[in-house]
């Protein structure tokens, strides 16, 4: 076990970007409640995908994490989760062509509640009330009740993250992901578009192949991974109150897991080595990210690597870049040349999307499509000039038609942008833009597992 750690020592640390509870004995009877609750992972599955994101350090794999900003209570429904397993199965069918490789798949979702802001209050009118910091603190209104910090909420999120999980390794494990429906994957909004068309003359040759490999015997009757697939769950661990209620002791291995999801993530605003998420997270068994911003100095994220990964283990950390699309050229060769000097061994993963929010001339928050592009596109040139494996990607995004980042060939507008954005916090690839960056990011990767030059397209 990590040395002086407990499951509470990061309480006598400074924890960023958690809510003022006005009520401390509600908040310890929900604290009660949930460690009572069953776990929602199981330390095993959190020990596969360990095993899994090794292969993804030692280049055999690619990460591809994705989902929503911030979950919500109002959009939880069945189609909703069932679109965005959908978009994530197609983005992986698209990138495992491009990159010859096992994709590994990582949902931000089924407890993604939990959101840091740049400002704690918020002044509309005159009216200044807490931040919104998403719904498992307080409510998106602006109300003094809404927006007064909730600890009742974080049982509400454990419910739906419980039911959330208990559809996917339905939809995992039942059917819908079996290589044979790939066609039903398709969502009916989507039809009609290119990325639609491309999408059909993939899964067409898939399904050929498909036939020809049952001819020869292969069948999901004598290979059962062909009719499933593993979906793993993932969130930023920001309410520690809520992981350290779900953190177990797992009887085979007598380590600690957080079972709240198979991963979490340390976020770019709570990285603070002696800080409290750092503290948390050090001590836990699953597999952790951290956001790496460009304020992030080589030396400092030298001392986080060893502070959670003192064994240098290839699956425990996952370091995921968000630069912003003119930055990585600058920031992240350092990050990686001083890994690589001191023979650290971790994921490289891409979010292009935190680096590249902007406001719109409308007054809505959004990414252009091409600074997304051009984002990962300089992330995979940078590791292509170092020599190392861009292990993987970390998107927002939804298998709704929503209408929150501009362009993509659906030429979204800054007009547009009103009709359905219904984001919570920060705005999403809908499915058409999600699949577009697949095919476009495929292309990237086939190009560089043909060592061919790579054509770096000029963000906008
Ligand atoms: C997020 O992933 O939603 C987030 C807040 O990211 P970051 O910590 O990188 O800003
Ligand atoms: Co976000």
């Amino acid at each position: 076990m990590a040395a002086g750690w407990k499951t509470d020592s990061w309480r006598s640390k400074t924890a960023l970007q958690t809510p003022d509870y006005p009520d401390a004995a509600a908040l310890r009877s929900v604290e009660d409640t949930l460690a009572n609750y069953p776990p929602l992972v199981f330390a095993g599955e959190a020990r596969q995908l360990r095993a899994d994101l090794a292969r993804v350090a030692n280049g055999e794999a690619f990460l591809l994490q994705g989902g929503d900003c911030a979950e919500s209570f109002a959009e939880f429904s069945a189609n909703n989760i069932r679109d965005t397993f959908k978009v994530m199965l197609q983005m992986a069918i698209v990138l495992t062509f491009g990159a010859a490789l096992p994709i590994v798949k990582v949902g931000r979702m089924a407890g993604q509640f939990a959101k840091p802001r740049s400002a704690g209050t918020e002044v509309i009118d005159g009216v200044e009330l807490p931040s919104y910091r998403g719904d498992i603190i307080n409510g998106i209104d602006f109300s003094g009740a809404a927006r007064t910090p909730d600890p009742n909420r974080m049982v509400s999120a454990y419910h739906q993250a419980s039911a959330t999980l208990n559809l996917l390794r339905a939809f995992a494990g039942g059917g819908l992901a079996d290589v044979h429906q790939v066609h039903r994957w398709n969502l009916d909004f989507v039809k009609g578009s290119p990325q639609a068309e491309r999408y059909r003359e993939l899964a067409d040759r898939l399904t050929e192949a498909l036939d020809f490999m049952s001819a020869c015997g292969v069948t999901p009757e004598s290979v059962p991974q062909l009719a499933e697939t593993d979906l793993y769950t993932s969130h930023e661990a920001l309410l520690l109150w809520y992981e350290q209620a779900l953190t177990r002791q797992d009887s085979l291995s007598g380590d600690w897991y957080d079972c709240s999801a198979h991963m979490l993530w340390i976020g770019d605003r709570t990285r603070q080595l002696d800080g409290a998420h750092v503290e948390f997270l050090r001590g836990v068994e699953n597999p952790i990210g951290m956001k790496c911003g460009p304020s992030l100095d080589p030396d400092d994220m030298l001392r986080l690597i060893d502070a959670l990964n003192p064994a240098n283990d290839p699956g425990r950390l996952t370091l995921i870049a968000r630069m912003g699309h003119d930055n990585v050229e600058k920031h992240l060769p350092p990050l990686i040349r001083a890994v690589e000097r001191e023979g650290k061994r971790v994921v490289w993963s891409s979010d292009p999307m935190h680096g590249n929010t902007i406001k719109a001339d409308s007054g809505y928050k959004t990414r252009p499509f091409d600074r997304i592009l051009a984002e990962v596109r300089s992330f995979f040139d940078v590791h292509a000039a170092e020599g190392t494996h861009a292990g993987g990607v970390h998107f927002e995004m939804t298998g709704q038609d929503v209408t929150e980042c501009l362009g993509g060939a659906q030429e979204i507008r800054d007009e547009d942008l009103s009709a359905r954005y219904h984001t919570h916090c920060d705005p999403r690839l809908n499915a058409t833009q999600a699949l577009e960056l697949a095919f476009l990011l495929s292309e990237t990767l086939k190009l560089s597992r043909n060592g061919e030059p790579r054509q770096l397209k000029a963000a906008s």
